[in-house]
């Protein structure tokens, strides 16, 4: 067999062949990944055994997806979501110690720079939806207070939009705010109830969704980052446990930690003490965050 100890490509020895080919590169990590893509790859094209007409299918569904990305819209990441692979990783790369809260994926909303607000304050910006006061504390693994944190949240507004999807409808920066928490580690501010909503499904990941059966709708939810000196910054969701979808989150993002109240206050006393104008919701949730060391 000379330069080729693995033999000329077969059926049956098509893994090493090709990862034959690889073992010399300067990069092992690259080399790692593309023997196990190779092998991985490999087996379920022997599993699935597609037809020539099956494999050019999915050739053009790649390349739909690919069509369809740019700096805004990422096709390839909604692909990577809807098949639990962005919670996957984001899993692997957020093993937290016991006690902590847990993460989640960070979608493609979120804006930078959000202007920082003072802690109470309303970031429902264009007074839509039903009025919801959310609380609680920033703590650490011990149940101490974190000073500084600096917490970054979004929402949608009533209707399942966020801001950035409906630019001209919405004022900018409708429902996101920044805050830093006091020496207390207590948060609290005032938003709209979110809703449900679909992931961006006008597009080939759209079309698989459907073709599978399956919904593109999301669980109400906010986002949060919380970013801390010496703790691990954390990105994460609440959820509204109440929620038709929350079973079936198109993108698998619901953890059992991260359910949330979602409780409709109507007692005048309560409304008046919150200088509420009438009933309104309220959620309450404590983060913990794991120290760096
Ligand atoms: C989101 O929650 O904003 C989101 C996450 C993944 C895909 C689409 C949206
Ligand atoms: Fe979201």
């Amino acid at each position: 067999m000379g330069d080729r100890p693995q033999g000329y490509f077969t059926e049956e020895n098509s893994t090493d062949v090709v990862t034959s080919q690889i073992a010399d590169t300067t990069e092992p990590r690259l080399a790692e990944v593309m023997g196990a893509i190779t092998r991985h790859l490999h087996a379920a094209v022997k599993e699935i055994e597609p037809t020539q007409e099956e494999w050019l299918q999915a050739i053009k569904f790649l390349t739909k997806t690919g069509h369809k990305s740019d700096d805004w819209r990422q096709e390839f990441i909604l692909l990577s979501d809807i098949m639990g692979v962005s919670m996957l990783v984001d899993a692997i790369n957020n093993r937290k110690p016991s006690g902590a809260s847990e993460s989640t994926v960070l979608g493609p909303f979120h804006v930078p720079d959000v202007p920082q607000s003072p802690m109470g304050a309303n970031i429902c910006l264009d007074g839509k939806g039903h009025p919801m006061l959310i609380k609680g504390r920033i703590l650490d693994i011990e149940g101490a207070p974190i000073d500084g944190c600096k917490i970054d949240v979004w929402q949608t507004n009533d209707d399942g939009f966020y801001d950035v999807q409906q630019k001209g409808i919405q004022p900018d920066f409708n429902l996101r705010g920044v805050f830093q928490t006091g020496a207390d580690g207590v948060y609290h501010f005032w938003g709209a109830k979110p809703r449900f909503y679909p992931i961006p499904d006008d597009g080939p990941v759209g079309q698989l969704l459907g073709a599978l059966g399956r919904h593109p709708f999301r669980p109400a939810h906010l986002h949060y980052i919380l970013e801390a000196q010496g703790f691990e910054t954390l990105v994460t969701h609440i959820f509204d446990p109440d929620d038709e979808y929350i079973h079936s989150d198109a993108v698998f993002g619901v953890k059992e930690s991260l359910l949330a109240k979602f409780d409709l206050i109507k007692d005048p006393k309560r409304i008046a003490a919150e200088q509420a104008d009438g009933p309104f919701y309220e959620v309450i949730h404590d983060f913990v965050l794991a120290d760096t060391a």
